[in-house]
């Protein structure tokens, strides 16, 4: 994988078309930085006019030449998200569409569609609109990531499936600071069993699905509302010698988009461009079947 960056080298996914949800910034826009530096024309979700402006400003300045086009939406409303997965379905042709927009909310956070905020935005929106473009694809061969988490960690947080919008507070955590951490972590277990469901429905369609841990990252906006002991475990990660940047965070779900070796490979997790194994409770077809029913209920589309 070859990028322009301000040196100017060559570019290798020329005249190609991303979708990168969440780019306005930390992980999200090192990752349309990178796609934008391979020659990709990049379609950037944001949801404020603002801050996507700003972000495109700041890839401009770093890659030259890069192509850009803007998307507002607020992928934590259904409807904002159906709108939009319809719009691109329409107006675009994905070789590469990355969700990587997420949350870690306050769980009594309501959306005014009534769902819980961190459920919305990290697992509804990426179902809506990963199920949308695929179901509108005309076979062209696209390659469809899911930023997930680290697998190891998401171990301890199974989904509950009776209890998607994670209201049983106590079963969540002891400790109310870390509430929004494990209801997140939830929906990160979520995102891996939506990718093993989608990508038993995308066998021989030519696009394929796969998740991608970014590692660990530092100097990115997710943890922005932490408090208590979730703030001190943040903080940790911020002052670690080692810590990792975003660019570093790119890498992986850039790497599982792209690398012409990973050609047909679908329905797989990755980390530090490793294929792993999944926690087991993610791993079950009855609960991934069980999570794609209920959450088509949620967003109002056939099963
Ligand atoms: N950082 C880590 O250590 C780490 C570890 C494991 C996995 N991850 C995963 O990596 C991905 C990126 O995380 P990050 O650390 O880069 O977080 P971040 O800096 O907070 O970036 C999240 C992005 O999602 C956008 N977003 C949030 N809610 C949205 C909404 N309702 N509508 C539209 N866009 C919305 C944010 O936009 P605004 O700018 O408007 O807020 C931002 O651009 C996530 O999937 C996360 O789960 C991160």
């Amino acid at each position: 994988m070859t990028e322009r960056t301000e040196g100017g080298e060559s570019r290798t996914n020329e005249g190609e078309q991303a979708i990168v949800t969440g780019g306005t910034r930390g992980i999200g826009e090192a990752i349309v930085r990178s796609l934008a530096a391979q020659g990709m024309s990049v379609v950037m979700v944001g949801r404020s006019d603002t801050a996507l402006r700003e972000a495109a400003d700041r890839v401009r300045s770093r890659v030259q030449g890069a192509e850009l086009r803007l998307e507002r939406a607020d992928l934590s409303l259904v409807g904002d998200v159906r709108a939009l997965a319809d719009r691109l379905a329409e107006t675009t042709s994905p070789s590469v569409v990355i969700n990587n927009a997420a949350v870690t909310a306050d769980i009594r956070a309501r959306t005014e569609e009534g769902n819980q905020l961190t459920l919305a935005t990290n697992h509804l929106a990426p179902y809506v609109l990963m199920r949308t473009l695929a179901e509108a694809a005309t076979g062209r061969p696209a390659r469809f990531v899911v930023v997930g988490a680290s697998p190891s960690v998401l171990r301890r947080f199974p989904v509950d499936l009776d209890d998607l919008h994670a209201q049983g507070a106590r079963v969540l955590s002891r400790f109310p600071s870390l509430r929004p951490f494990a209801a997140y972590a939830r929906t990160k277990n979520m995102n891996t069993m939506f990718v093993y469901s989608l990508a038993r429905r995308l066998v021989d369609t030519g696009i394929t699905v796969n998740g991608a841990h970014p590692g660990i990252i530092a100097r990115t906006g997710l943890s922005r509302d932490a408090r208590g002991l979730e703030k001190v475990l943040t903080t940790m990660v911020q002052l670690n010698p080692f810590r990792k940047m975003p660019e570093q965070g790119a890498d992986n779900p850039v790497w599982v988009a792209t690398d012409p070796g990973l050609d047909g490979v679908n329905g797989r997790f990755f980390v530090d461009r490793k294929d792993v194994v999944t926690p087991d409770h993610t791993l079950s077809p009855e609960r991934c079947e069980a999570l794609w029913e209920r959450s088509a209920e949620l967003v109002g589309m056939a099963p």
